[in-house]
């Protein structure tokens, strides 16, 4: 904040705090953004101090404030990705011509190609290699809003190159302004060297991998991608329960392709979250009220796969889930940073109101990384990261789709 001790974030059409509870907002309650008509907030230490009408927050101004008029525009917490693959070498251009051409991403991954391409040019690459792809893709999520990421790993499947995934992430959160949540998913795919005996891989994971990840703290979260031909429920249930007895918090791919139970497992051991659900049924529904799990839901890689059926989101926020909404950014399935582009996918194909998007990226999205006490709303105390989005309404960044550009991002107070 330079020579300002404080900053003064004035004259906001609608000031989106996402204030409310101390619980992830549930079902229909994801409508309440707590908006502020002609808003204003203080700044002060990189944290929020005040938020609220112009006329009571202006007065707090001193001669050391920075003031920033922001013109009548929006102002809203950063958006909170809950689920991308952060980090990898090279991309898939090539494969996604051959599905523009007809192929199906499953026929792609079953030939070789798929995850396992991407682990292929990973593994050559060095730390520093990945460190700077990382570092581009945090500068494309940061010009787009995002300012908190969870970053997986998931294609080294190796203990040295998933642990030179996990220390790359590290890197990118140290030297960028984009914060971000590891989370180890040595169980992404079975790798070719193993593609006969997918338990012995288990095997390397848990007697391998995650103690090391678990000593070197280099993950809060575990992951698997559990789907047919890939890690079954047993497999799954392993890496899960071997990561919860280390500490780990849990998270799974669950239904994307089929419905395999994933759920239930999730559901049983605890699980933060469950991500993708396109298959998902009314049962599953039902267990994850029950049981107190999160659903990602991650409309982009269903839009850019080509495929037609995204997952129940109004079935589930009308059963009263915590609903969020992420852009699952990989080379592969959602070749994607933009939150507000995964917005417009969560209104026009799940039909979800604009604020139930909203608050799907903020403020349910932070406290599925156990974040809420930080990020996702603008209360006093939370860290200063924010958007001047260029609009004067918040329906406005669903509505205009494929063109939105904030004003201005801040993280921790601090304009990048
Ligand atoms: O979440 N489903 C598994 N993993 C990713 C895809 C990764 C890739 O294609 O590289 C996903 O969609
Ligand atoms: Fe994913």
């Amino acid at each position: 904040m330079s020579q300002f001790s404080s900053l003064l974030i004035t004259n906001c059409s609608q000031l989106v705090t996402l204030a409310g509870p101390s619980r992830p907002r549930l079902g229909l309650e994801m409508r309440d953004l707590g908006i502020v008509d002609d808003g204003a907030m203080l700044v002060r230490d990189r944290r929020i101090a005040a938020v609220g009408a112009r006329n009571e927050i202006e007065p707090a101004a001193t001669d050391d404030t920075e003031v920033i008029d922001v013109g009548g525009r929006v102002v809203m917490p950063g958006f909170v990705d809950a689920h991308t693959h952060l980090v990898f070498a090279g991309n898939r251009a090539e494969e996604f011509e051959m599905r523009c051409a007809g192929m199906t991403y499953q026929q792609i991954a079953e030939r070789g190609g798929g995850i396992r391409s991407t682990v292929r040019s990973t593994r050559e690459a060095t730390e520093g290699e990945l460190v700077t792809a990382g570092q581009k893709h945090a500068r494309w999520f940061l010009q787009g809003g995002t300012t908190t990421v969870e970053a997986k790993s998931g294609y080294g499947l190796t203990v040295h190159d998933e642990l030179k995934l996990l220390r790359a992430i590290r890197r990118v959160s140290e030297t960028t302004s984009l914060r971000c949540v590891p989370t180890f998913l040595g169980a992404h795919e079975i790798p070719d060297e193993y593609k006969t005996q997918a338990d012995k891989y288990v095997d390397l994971i848990v007697d391998e991998m995650l103690p090391v990840v678990a000593k070197e703290n280099l993950a809060e979260f575990c992951d698997v991608f559990c789907e047919s031909k890939v890690f079954s429920v047993t497999q799954a249930d392993r890496v899960l329960s071997a990561a919860k007895r280390l500490g780990l918090g849990l998270r799974v791919h669950a239904d994307q392709f089929t419905s395999s139970g994933a759920i239930d497992l999730a559901a049983t051991l605890g699980a933060k979250t469950v991500d993708h659900l396109e298959q998902t049924t009314r049962d599953s529904i039902a267990v994850m009220k029950k049981l107190d799990v999160q659903p990602v839901l991650l409309p982009g890689s269903v839009y850019a796969i080509g495929s037609q059926k995204y997952a129940p989101a109004r079935a589930m926020i009308e059963a009263g889930l915590p609903v969020v909404i992420a852009t699952d950014f990989n080379p592969g399935s959602s070749p994607t940073t933009s939150m507000t582009m995964i917005l417009s996918l969560a209104c026009t194909q799940m039909k979800m109101t604009p604020a139930e998007a909203v608050t799907a990226s903020t403020i349910n999205a932070a406290w599925s990384l156990n974040r809420a006490h930080e990020i996702g709303s603008l209360e006093p105390g939370r860290i200063a990261d924010f958007v001047i989005h260029d609009a004067e309404d918040y329906r406005e960044l669903a509505y205009f789709f494929g063109n939105h550009r904030p004003h201005a991002v801040f993280a921790a107070g601090v304009r990048v």
